[in-house]
């Protein structure tokens, strides 16, 4: 049997993380709690509207007084040097090495099919599909082994919604690409998870239109709300920790039990 010592209160303590769209909404929620588990965080955001909201979460991480560090990478997921520009920066602010990526930062699209076109596929695609893959891409050189990658989906990956087919299919391919990197990542000892959080407070939730978020707070089992960002961050931060070291290729609902898959 393996001695076990007692939980650390600072987990993540002198690890390096990217959460990526995390100047609001469920991003800063991630970010804020690797964080307060110790890591030193990139925040990643693509607007200038959102430059303000970034400064003050790294303040806020700031004020936390834990060894933990923030610090602030502009950059378009929707470019194919983004991911480069965002390693490049980590690592002169941090060091050496990269511990965790959080794919968090997607666009959402709703819209009938027939007023669907090519060039939103591709606007969508490019920020939710080969933003992950080229971000990941560029991290792997320098992820220090056992290295985490988490990647957020939705439950839209797998419920089908009027409107959503195009933002869903843009999760259903992140789910693939995370089995087939967590099957190519694994010699090292590192982990690739998708989580799917179900509607979760923030200005994209906004968004989705109100019948199919009432529809889903009353098909949510636990206590039929949607959920905070902490309630993802928590099994994000969990994920980035090593005692989930035996989970790889997952697709895990964190969505008060609105999906069972
Ligand atoms: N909220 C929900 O109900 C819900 C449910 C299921 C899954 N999710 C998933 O959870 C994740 C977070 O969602 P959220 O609700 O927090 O979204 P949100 O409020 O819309 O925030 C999106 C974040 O992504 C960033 N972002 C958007 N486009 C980007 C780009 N091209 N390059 C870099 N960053 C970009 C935004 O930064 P800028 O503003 O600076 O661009 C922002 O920080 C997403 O993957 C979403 O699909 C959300």
């Amino acid at each position: 049997m393996e001695k076990r010592t007692s939980p650390s209160a600072l987990p993540l303590q002198g690890k390096v993380a990217i959460v990526t769209g995390s100047s609001r909404g469920m991003g800063a929620g991630l970010a804020f709690e690797l964080a307060r588990r110790g890591a030193k965080v990139a925040i990643v955001y693509s607007s200038p509207k959102s430059e303000t909201l970034a400064n003050d979460l790294v303040s806020k991480i700031a004020s936390l007084d834990n060894g933990s560090e923030a610090t602030m990478v502009k950059a378009d997921l929707g470019q194919i040097d983004a991911g480069e520009k965002i390693v490049a920066e980590t690592l002169a602010k941090f060091g050496d090495s990269i511990d965790i990526l959080v794919n968090n930062a997607s666009v959402e699209f709703d819209r009938p099919l027939l007023e669907t076109t090519a060039e939103d596929y591709a606007a969508i695609f490019n920020v939710n599909v080969p933003g992950p893959l080229l971000m990941t891409k560029a991290v792997v050189p320098h992820l220090r082994a056992p290295g985490r990658i988490v990647n957020i989906s939705s439950v839209g990956a797998r419920c089908g919604f009027a409107q959503l087919a195009l933002y869903s299919a843009s999760k259903a391919a992140l789910e693939g690409l995370t089995r087939g990197l967590a099957a190519e990542l694994g010699d090292a000892g590192h982990t690739v998870n998708a989580v799917e959080p179900g509607p979760t407070e923030s200005e994209m939730l906004d968004n989705i239109p109100k019948h199919i978020v009432e529809m889903q707070k009353q098909t949510t089992p636990v206590e039929h709300r949607v959920a905070k960002a902490d309630d993802i961050a928590q099994v994000v931060g969990w994920l980035a920790e090593e005692q989930s070291r035996w989970i790889s290729g997952q697709t895990i609902s964190a969505s008060g039990g609105y999906t069972m898959l």
